[in-house]
């Protein structure tokens, strides 16, 4: 899958390049990500990629024909992520993960000018309510969790348990010593039984979504057995 990222400030993303996983993947060319540098699409003399807001008012606005001529060099969805885009999720990664080519375009200043989100934007993808002060570190979010998705970066038994994939929160993770300055390890994972560690992986992972994510358990089809561990969880915080 290819990544082409838009932006202003190309040397963010270095290490992010690089790096563990994802650089891991570039490596061995699952991923591909074009970091394009919208001020190598500013051909005025001094390759001014902003400019004043139409109409007056504070900050400045990212002019339009750099991010239209950069756009001409990328396929696929055109992405822009913005406080006003819908919420950023594990759903729409997936989704996103099974195309061949999307291009986020990174905002800076008071964003960019209208015009290029009429014409030339698929989405708008927010990662919070919140706003930053660009785009890049959005970006990053979302193609490194995009990124995970992709067939071969990272094996499916390690994300198919992570919270949200199965519209779950993940259990608890323990480490060697099994004992450390009087904290224990549960019991039940020293036993080398399978099938009950994976009953006691699956009843805390419910029990943690019961108790803190409790919206995202709304509509789910519980299984025979998710039935059964939730009855003992309703019993157990009673
Ligand atoms: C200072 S913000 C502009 C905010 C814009 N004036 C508004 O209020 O909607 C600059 C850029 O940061 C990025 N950004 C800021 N907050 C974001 C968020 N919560 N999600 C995604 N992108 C964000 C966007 O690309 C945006 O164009």
């Amino acid at each position: 899958m290819k990544i082409n990222i838009l932006t202003l400030f190309p040397e963010f993303f270095n290490s992010f390049k690089v790096e563990s996983i994802i650089g891991r993947a570039i490596k061995h060319e699952k991923l591909d990500i074009n970091i394009i540098n919208i001020r190598d699409y500013c051909f005025d003399k001094h390759k001014q990629a902003d400019d004043t807001p139409t109409g007056g008012g504070a900050g400045m606005v990212m002019k339009p024909e750099p991010i239209f001529r950069a756009l001409e060099t990328c396929n696929g969805k055109n992405i822009y992520v913005s406080p006003q885009g819908i919420v950023f999720n594990q759903k729409i990664a997936i989704e996103l993960s099974k195309e061949k080519e999307i291009t986020i375009i990174c905002g800076h200043y008071e964003g960019i000018d209208e015009r290029v989100i009429e014409k030339a934007v698929d989405l708008e993808i927010s990662v919070g309510d919140f706003v930053l002060t660009g785009g890049e570190i959005p970006a990053m979010l979302i193609a490194d969790c995009i990124a995970r998705m992709i067939p071969d970066v990272i094996k499916k038994e390690s994300y198919e348990n992570d919270s949200f994939y199965n519209g779950l929160l993940d259990c608890p993770h323990y480490t060697k010593p099994p004992e450390y300055e009087g904290l224990k390890v549960p019991e039940v994972l020293l036993s080398g039984h399978h099938k009950k560690i994976e009953e006691w992986r699956l009843k805390e992972s419910l029990k943690r979504t019961l108790l803190r994510r409790p919206d995202i358990l709304k509509g789910r089809e519980f299984s025979k057995l998710e039935k059964k561990l939730m009855k003992e969880i309703e019993n157990e915080i009673k």
